[in-house]
């Protein structure tokens, strides 16, 4: 596989005079995509049915005459305002009842019919007009589903097709009010038309009534993406892919992956550490120039999972941004360093957004390959000299990592509908499992419960998966993996209930959750064996014997045989204490990765990466500080 880079050009931005001279400026440095399109409504549409597509024509034909490959996106995510006047009720309503209006993007409420209708039409147009163009080579659809929160809409549409979704799921308004536990509080229902949507309550909805709308939101993303594929389809044999984001959890990702061909996604290291992880501060000071060691690797890992192994990074992080709390450049050599660690996570392709740095409008103030006077910016040369390094690479293939780690949306909506204590977030538990793994030098898949195919993983994590699949206790066995489940594993059943049997009821282990607590920030249970217990706590029952304790002997973890379950939510030190043993005894080498340094297994090659500030020695190699170059790599790649 041949790994390119590329980047996002807005042609409706510049001056006609200017585009050959960008499109010669991109394939000079070595860049073999430009995404276009995925937000030009307004210029290829200015009034219903008035359709300009002359000049994307001659864009697409400039570009692809300096030799670029060109993505062309759907505008849907930006219509334009005459919309709003044809379609007065397609925009969200936010939880509080109030419209999310026209002026930025996103505006629109999934559910809205004519909406989506007007989506499928110009999807259809563009893919009419462009399927053949042999420019075009990939096609994305929208723009990240699920970005500024717009997944969720209270609207009277999404009211009317919830009706219509929980009518199909149930059938019955009895079985509906059986499923929910509608007995309780009186909430019981007649008919599906009085069924309203789960905000402005008095107290708390039924959580199972809360979790049915999650599920609704999500499958409404999915209902209208699909329209899209087709349309493109029908015209193109060209890869489509969506666009996704970081830590969006609001739609089921593996569904809308299941459509299309690639997955691609938006690695914004800086912000993302200042705007999307609870870590401290002297964490976000340390790597404010750098980002998180794990963040962006995590993303990679699940998104190479929902395009079934082929995923880029269609938006790469050029230089500050202006959307975090606060937004520092990068330390000189960044660029290149996330570049190669996506590469060593099996991306096809990184691009960087954007081109130009725009003087106008909202994102005037983020940075792009180059400023707004078309002088380079640091990301221009070190993307040249990324594309100088890969034109010598061998191949690298992502290979399959020994370690398995179970994610899934549905757990994401039933912690946030029920967290029972202030900051449980089911996305926080795995990814510091993740980051856990890391720290031991680990490789790692992110995996669906839905996956029925374990088998060459040697350890497979199961934590917080709210409602666990028979298929899922099936592969695992199937594969010879040790499994670890837990917190909170298998503890509600697919309507939101608590399980009788009760939790985790995991086959051929003898292990029960007796009772559940949260705990205060101030109420850590010291463990016996390093570090603490926090937030979470569960107090085990049964015979499995007890592998680990608190510091006043309570079970933390009962199993055998490599089937093992966890009650409780560990801090960094006990939960490296766990996976150390569980790779272990699943035959991997738990290494002591020096802090910031990550390493990742990519097929036979190793990759290593040092994202601390300072240069550091590991297994022999001197590692230097993050960005800085030296000797062809400061991501060391070796043998
Ligand atoms: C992404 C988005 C881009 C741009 C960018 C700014 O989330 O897809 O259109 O807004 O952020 O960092």
């Amino acid at each position: 596989m041949k790994r390119t880079l590329g980047t996002c050009y807005y042609p409706e931005h510049w001056p006609e005079a200017q585009w050959a001279e960008d499109a010669a400026r991109m394939a000079g440095i070595g860049l073999t995509w430009v995404r276009i399109g995925e937000f030009a409504w307004s210029r290829l549409e200015p009034a219903p049915g008035d359709l300009r597509f002359d000049w994307l024509d001659r864009a697409i034909d400039t570009l692809g005459a300096a030799g670029l490959k060109v993505v062309l996106g759907t505008p849907t995510a930006t219509p334009p305002r005459w919309m709003l006047a044809r379609h007065p009720d397609m925009l969200a309503i936010d939880a509080m009842g109030h419209p999310r209006k026209f002026g930025s993007r996103r505006h629109y409420c999934f559910s809205h019919d004519g909406y989506r209708e007007e989506a499928v039409r110009i999807a259809r147009l563009l893919a009419e007009r462009y399927g053949r163009n042999p420019h075009v080579a990939a096609w994305q659809t929208d723009n990240e589903y699920g970005c500024h929160d717009t997944v969720i809409s209270y609207s009277d549409a999404a009211t009317r097709a919830f009706r219509d979704w929980c009518a199909q799921r149930y059938q019955s308004p009895d079985a509906l009010n059986r499923a929910w536990g509608n007995v309780f509080w009186s909430m019981d229902y007649d008919s599906f038309d009085d069924i309203d949507l789960p905000n402005l309550t008095v107290t708390e909805p039924n959580p199972a009534h809360a979790l049915a709308f999650r599920r609704f939101c999500s499958d409404q993303v999915a209902r209208f993406n699909a329209p899209q594929v087709a349309a493109i389809r029908a015209h193109s044999d060209a890869p489509i892919s969506h666009n996704y984001m970081g830590r969006i959890t609001e739609f089921d990702h593996y569904a809308l992956g299941r459509q299309m061909e690639i997955a691609t996604w938006d690695s914004y290291p800086l912000g993302f550490l200042e705007d999307r992880l609870e870590d401290d501060a002297a964490h976000k000071r340390r790597y404010a120039r750098q980002g998180d060691p794990d963040f962006q690797a995590f993303h990679h890992d699940l998104y190479r999972t929902v395009g079934h192994g082929r995923w880029w990074v269609m938006e790469q992080q050029p230089g500050p941004v202006n959307w975090a709390p606060h937004n520092p450049a990068p330390l000189p050599g960044m660029a290149r360093f996330w570049a190669w660690e996506a590469f060593a996570h099996g991306a096809e392709c990184v691009a960087w957004f954007r081109w130009r740095q725009a003087p106008f409008a909202q994102e005037q103030m983020h940075a792009g390959m180059l400023r707004p006077d078309s002088a380079p910016a640091p990301a221009f040369h070190e993307a040249a000299e990324v594309a100088s390094e890969l034109a010598d690479l061998p191949e690298v293939e992502a290979g399959q990592a020994p370690v398995a780690l179970v994610f899934n949306y549905a757990s994401a909506w039933s912690w946030a509908v029920q967290p029972q204590g202030k900051g449980l977030d089911y996305f926080r538990l795995v990814f510091e499992i993740y980051r856990g793994l890391r720290k031991l030098g680990q490789s790692i898949d992110i995996v669906p419960p839905d996956c029925a195919d374990l088998g060459g993983y040697n350890l497979v994590l199961v934590p917080g998966l709210e409602c666990v699949p028979p298929r899922l206790f099936d592969a695992i066995t199937a594969s010879g993996a040790q499994a670890m489940f837990g917190p909170r594993t298998n503890c509600k059943t697919a309507e939101m209930s608590i399980p009788v049997p009760l939790p985790p009821a995991i086959p051929g282990l003898d292990v029960t959750v007796a009772r559940v607590e949260s705990l205060r920030p101030d109420m850590p249970i010291p463990s016996a064996h390093l570090g603490h217990i926090t937030g979470w706590r569960e107090i085990l029952e049964g015979s499995a014997p007890v592998q680990m304790t608190t510091a006043d002997g309570e079970a933390v973890i009962m199993g055998e045989n490599g089937r093992y379950y966890l009650g409780g939510w560990p801090d960094a030190g006990f939960l490296g204490c766990i996976l150390t043993r569980l790779l272990t005894d699943a035959g991997l080498t738990a290494l002591e990765m020096p802090e910031g340094v990550r390493r990742r297994q990519a097929g036979g090659r190793v990759f290593l990466f040092n994202h601390g500030p300072d240069p550091v020695e590991f297994q022999g190699h001197l590692l230097p500080a993050a960005g800085v170059h030296w000797s062809g790599a400061g991501a060391r790649q070796g043998n």
